[in-house]
């Protein structure tokens, strides 16, 4: 019995040290380790038959399994750490790093000019007490056109202009539903301005394109008039273009404004005398306006005997181009970073 046991014992072993040997990776090692030491493992196997062994016998057969496993684990143990050497020589051969080349750059962005512009024109009103407020893009034609005082036959309303979600709603033509929508709420007074994207069914050229910004303004309160109009868009204009800008109101007409206006500037590059710029006019034309039309003011909950106000629209994309000198409006939405980084 003793000696079967024996030889059982060193036949295992004198196996698991051969395999050993031949074991190349971690994967291998650790399979031969389960084969013969885990649970159901060869030597376990034997540890397990134990209670066939005579009880007198038991000492000493546990003794020589003791010793087999012993062994076996140290073998285990010396052939795992030349494992672990080759494998770590190994990647050290093959992933070569060259800690001479240089690190790669980080790439920032940089700012859009639109968002510069905008910047600048919110510092500008935020200056002069005005709230920023948003509305929605996508808009209920209702607040794009009906309580802007544009009926369902006005030709501002016309398919080839207007992106049509369905017959009540639309991709806004205009910051100025925003006007409604605010009104509407009932908080007065109001010194508003509104930026965002509006939509028009418009081809791509050097001037248009079919997404572009506008930034609203609006001003409710008691007594106001036009000169409060004018003072503050002159204003406006002097912080945008610089102190010597000039400005010059042409009458115009908004449906939701009575009266209106659009306002030029005295162009900044020839100071008037008429250049390429201003394509020899002296003026640049950069927004329309007007004083909120009483019929607006009563179909959002004003009463026009109490309240006057003035409004505004310009485009944003029209500030970005005359002040920093772009000639093709394509350029703001190509996103090419060479671009871009002039700014
Ligand atoms: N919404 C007008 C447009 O898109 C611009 C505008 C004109 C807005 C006069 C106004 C305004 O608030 O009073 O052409």
């Amino acid at each position: 019995m003793d000696l079967n046991i024996r030889e059982k014992l060193e036949n295992i072993v004198s196996r698991a040290v051969s395999k050993l040997d031949e074991a190349g990776t971690p994967e291998a090692l650790n399979e031969i380790r389960v084969s013969f030491l885990g649970k159901k493992g060869e030597l376990t196997g034997v540890l397990k038959s134990m209670r066939d062994v005579a009880p007198e016998d038991r000492p000493k057969v546990g003794q020589l399994v003791n010793e087999a496993r012993d062994m076996l684990e140290a073998k285990l143990e010396t052939v795992r750490k030349k494992i672990e050497a080759a494998v770590l020589a190994k990647k050290l051969e093959t992933e070569i790093i060259d800690v001479t080349l240089p690190a790669r750059k980080t790439v920032f962005g940089h700012r859009h000019p639109n968002t510069i512009a905008l910047e600048e024109v919110e510092r500008i009103f935020t200056g002069m007490g005005y709230e920023v407020v948003s509305g929605p893009e996508i808009e209920y034609d209702l607040y794009n056109f009906e309580k802007l005082n544009i009926p369902a036959n006005h030709p501002a309303k016309d398919e080839q202009d207007t992106f049509y979600i369905n017959k009540e709603i639309v991709l806004r033509t205009q910051t100025s539903p925003c006007q409604a929508r605010v009104m509407e709420q009932g908080k007065l007074p109001i010194r508003m301005i509104s930026p965002g994207r509006v939509f028009r069914s418009d081809e791509v050229d050097a001037t248009h394109s079919p997404s572009f910004h506008q930034i609203e303004g609006l001003v409710v309160d008691k007594h106001i008039t036009f000169a409060d109009l004018k003072g503050t868009l002159e204003q406006f204009a002097k912080e945008l273009f610089g102190e010597d800008t000039r400005t010059k109101f042409r009458p115009h007409h908004f449906p939701f404004t009575e009266p209106s206006a659009e306002m030029d500037v005295s162009c900044f590059k020839c100071g008037g005398k008429g250049c390429r710029f201003c394509k020899g006019e002296g003026w640049i034309e950069i927004l329309g306006c007007g004083m909120v039309h009483p019929h607006v003011f009563e179909m959002c909950g004003i009463d026009p005997e109490e309240y006057t106000g003035f409004a505004f629209g310009v485009g944003l994309e029209r500030i970005a181009l005359l002040k920093y000198e772009i000639d093709d409006m394509r350029l703001l939405y190509e996103n090419d970073d060479r671009f871009l980084k002039q700014f």
